[in-house]
């Protein structure tokens, strides 16, 4: 039960496990009180501190086209396999409240149990533009539309995210979550139960976790080329001095932007300058503004012309794709053809923070044995000026997005292996 207020710390729902309390000790500067009423055993008093989560990925690129986090929400907890969105910041759910449209999905719809938050609780408020008036008081309307054209309708609840801490404690934090009962899927529909928000926003799982005290302002993930990952919230699973860091800007309330980068290719050649970019893990692929679309393909095709590969317009899997002499197996057959890229940032003082995109992350291999152009044309796709760095771009990097410094990092990584942790538990 949440008996806290915004800036008030609040009652969380514990299952402490004992190896969690000798490392809580460990950081007694960090602690934070509460109390924890236990739903099934006994109740017990200690003081929390700030930890991580860390959640395995599945997915890939392609063929998939998505990544998805399984988690389990409920009293009882029941499993749902949400797409984690950096790009939005509600998290919701297929929902029976009974459900107009939904899309099909691996389990059975999520069912609200008498835990809708009402129309003045400030989690609503941040939904709303000012000023909104809702329609029923004892309840909270949404609706998010993505970029896509797909969207989520529904009422808000609050509900049991039970949580295995890398410090060892298991908690069960009561979080703000979108029943949704009237899905439109876009584009890029993908068959999951719903979306795990990490945005900036108050209402993203992240904001929401750290407003009560649990975890700092921070989400991380690394998704692997060969697929699979891991997805984080908190700040211990990195060390700070090994990540390139660039700062965020400010005035984008939902998304992770960092401005202004140089899209450079082969090490040399300026395809674009002042590149708004942001980093979007809900998004499989990586886009452009058109003209710096145009100007990428446009350079991507003059290297081309001269090398023994062909465009392969009967191959549909994305825009553009390219055929060779034979069909090619991996990415490695065409490292004679493409050059690497990579976005430019300016740095404080003298270094640049550069962000490689190697082949691996801006080319795929499609099923024919072509290769296609893994950057697409954000303009068609309704993204305006908006430039996505989509999870093809991230693979095989840890990307963190730190909203107590206000900084984005990324370092190189295997991300095929969960991350030791200094008080390895799991
Ligand atoms: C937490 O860890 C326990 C013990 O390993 C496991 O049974 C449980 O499923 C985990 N819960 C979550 C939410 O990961
Ligand atoms: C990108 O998409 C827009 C909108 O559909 C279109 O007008 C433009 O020509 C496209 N750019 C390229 C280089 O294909």
């Amino acid at each position: 039960m949440e008996i806290g207020k915004v800036g008030v710390l609040v009652v969380l729902v514990v299952l402490v496990g004992l190896s969690g309390w000798s490392s809580a000790s460990d950081h007694q500067h960090k602690r934070k009180k509460a109390v924890f009423p236990e739903p099934a055993a006994s109740s017990s008093l200690i003081n929390i501190i700030q930890s991580s989560v860390v959640f395995p990925l599945y997915g890939n690129v392609y063929p998939l086209g998505y990544y998805y986090v399984s988690l389990s929400i409920g009293q009882p907890p029941k499993p749902y396999f949400l797409d984690p969105d950096t790009g939005s910041d509600l998290s919701w759910l297929q929902c029976d409240a009974p459900c107009v449209r939904c899309t099909k999905a691996p389990h059975p719809l999520y069912r609200p149990n008498n835990n809708l938050v009402i129309c003045k609780d400030p989690m609503c408020a941040s939904l709303h533009p000012p000023g909104y008036k809702c329609e029923h008081p004892e309840q909270c309307d949404y609706e998010v539309e993505y970029a896509d054209g797909g969207s989520s309708l529904g009422v808000l609840v609050k509900d049991v995210f039970p949580l295995n801490f890398t410090n060892g404690l298991r908690l069960a934090p009561r979080l703000a979550l979108g029943c949704g009962y009237d899905q439109i899927p876009g584009q890029s529909y993908h068959p999951l139960d719903g979306v795990l928000g990490l945005g900036k926003g108050k209402s993203s799982i992240v904001s929401q976790l750290h407003s009560q005290g649990v975890i700092r302002n921070v989400v991380g993930h690394c998704v692997s080329s060969r697929g699979g990952g891991f997805l984080f919230f908190g700040d211990d699973l990195y060390d700070s001095s090994r990540v390139v860091w660039t700062p965020m800007l400010r005035d984008q309330h939902t998304h992770y932007s960092s401005g202004y980068a140089e899209l450079i290719l082969g090490g040399k050649t300026t395809v674009f300058k002042n590149l708004l970019v942001t980093f979007d893990s809900g998004s499989s692929y990586t886009y452009l503004n058109s003209l710096a679309y145009q100007a990428l393909v446009h350079l991507v095709r003059k290297e081309l012309s001269e090398k023994p590969v062909r465009e392969a317009l009967d191959d549909q899997t994305l825009p553009l794709c390219w055929r060779g002499k034979r069909p090619f197996k991996s990415v490695r057959d065409v490292k004679k053809f493409f050059k690497p890229l990579a976005l430019s940032f300016p740095g404080g003082g003298r270094t640049k923070t550069q962000y490689d995109i190697p082949l691996e992350s801006y080319l795929i291999i499609s099923l024919k044995g072509n290769v296609c152009l893994g950057i697409l044309n954000g303009t068609e796709a309704g993204l305006q000026d908006f430039n996505l760095i989509g999870d093809i771009s991230m693979q095989d990097k840890m990307v963190v997005y730190d909203n107590e410094k206000n900084q984005i990092g990324w370092a190189p990584t295997n991300c095929d292996r969960l991350p030791k942790f200094k008080a390895a538990i799991l």
